[in-house]
């Protein structure tokens, strides 16, 4: 574990009191809303007309019986280990999905869609679920549960539970660096401040609607996914500095406005999780976290093959994937996964006492 042990004790100690806690059979927090894009969607797109799908093998193959629910992984998303973490039996239903339906529903829902963002076009573009409709669904779901679980109840659901925001990834990949119609228009700095403001007005929103404790992931060092080093770094095999620049001046954006908006906003926590800093250091010094390949993702050869591309017939897809930290050209493996939600776990303390 080498350099990460100082950062994971302080959540190894608390995940000692939550297993006191789970032993009753009550998770930590009543219920979880996850929003955001393909890093936290369990599904939803196997309900839409797009090519931002993952339903089909090899995705899901280390899952729950192999199962490809459409999570962008070979196995659990970190959202799935961080809904373990909080004592969860189950996993919040991705809210297009049957399961979506009666008791299921008082412990949280999953609104997110594979290629969506804070930026409307993005959606647009796949024809994901927008964050606008995603909130649009919560509010719809807030008037179910009202006559699944009583008005009482869902007033505590709403305002107790944790949500999860997990965006602006495909904003950056799928849509500013290859789109000509946005990135002729606006500078890299013009669409993170477009960014932020609806970032801003999707927290109001969710406070609105009776939100209070909320977790937002930053960009990850977007110049390491696999993917992009194949398309943006010229033949080079190292992280596109370009990209990480970027990622890190959205991310400070982030952290400023996330401050503005918990000092307006009274009772909101808002705790930004930096996924950033860790996945580099993952990308930087893979050895010390047992992984041995951080430039190919597992499936296919690694080097771009995401969603459709990658499928049962992509060649060469790796046998182990706990060995890689990416599973597919974006998307991390169900190993980093796994340590990142311990990471958020300790970073995301605050929001539950
Ligand atoms: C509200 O929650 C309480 C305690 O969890 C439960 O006993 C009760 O049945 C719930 N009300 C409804 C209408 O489900
Ligand atoms: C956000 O600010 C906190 C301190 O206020 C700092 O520890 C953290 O690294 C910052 N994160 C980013 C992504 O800038
Ligand atoms: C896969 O790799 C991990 C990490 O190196 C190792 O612990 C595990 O035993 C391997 N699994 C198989 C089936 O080889």
């Amino acid at each position: 574990m080498g350099c990460l042990c100082s950062l994971l004790l302080p959540g190894f100690l608390f995940l000692i009191s939550v297993l006191h806690d789970v032993v009753d059979g009550q998770p930590l927090v009543p219920a979880m809303f996850i929003f955001g894009d393909s890093v936290v969607d369990v599904g939803n797109n196997n309900h839409l007309l797009t090519l931002v799908k993952s339903n089909f093998p090899p995705y899901g193959r280390d899952f729950v019986n192999h199962n490809p629910t459409g999570r962008f992984c070979n196995g659990k998303l970190a959202s799935d280990f961080t809904a373990e973490n909080l004592g969860f039996a189950s996993y919040q239903p991705a809210y297009l999905s049957g399961e979506a339906t009666g008791k299921n529903l008082l412990i949280g829902a999953n609104f997110a869609s594979a290629g969506s963002g804070y930026y409307e076009a993005t959606a647009k573009l796949f024809n994901a679920i927008s964050l606008s409709q995603q909130v649009e669904y919560y509010k719809e779901y807030q008037n179910k549960v009202v006559g699944i679980g009583g008005k009482v109840n869902t007033t505590s659901i709403i305002s107790d539970a944790i949500y999860l925001v997990s965006a602006g990834s495909s904003d950056f990949v799928q849509n500013y660096y290859v789109n000509p119609l946005v990135n002729k228009v606006y500078t890299i700095d013009q669409f993170s401040n477009i960014l932020m403001q609806s970032y801003a007005n999707f927290i109001q929103n969710l406070y609105a609607l009776g939100a209070r404790r909320i977790g937002v992931t930053t960009l990850p060092p977007l110049g390491c996914l696999p993917a992009a080093i194949t398309l943006f770094g010229l033949g080079d095999n190292e992280c596109v500095a370009k990209l990480n620049v970027d990622a890190v001046s959205f991310n400070n954006k982030l952290n400023v406005t996330s401050q503005n908006l918990q000092t307006k906003m009274p009772g909101l926590k808002l705790v930004v999780f930096d996924i950033y800093q860790f996945l580099y250091n993952l990308v930087m010094n893979p050895a010390d976290n047992g992984f041995a390949e951080k430039r190919r993702g597992c499936c296919g050869t690694g080097l771009l093959e995401t969603s459709i591309l990658c499928n049962a017939k992509s060649i060469s897809t790796c046998a182990n994937a706990s060995q890689y930290v990416f599973w597919d050209g974006f998307h991390p493996s169900e190993a980093a996964n796994r340590i990142l939600a311990d990471d958020l776990l300790s970073s995301g303390i605050s929001l539950i006492f």
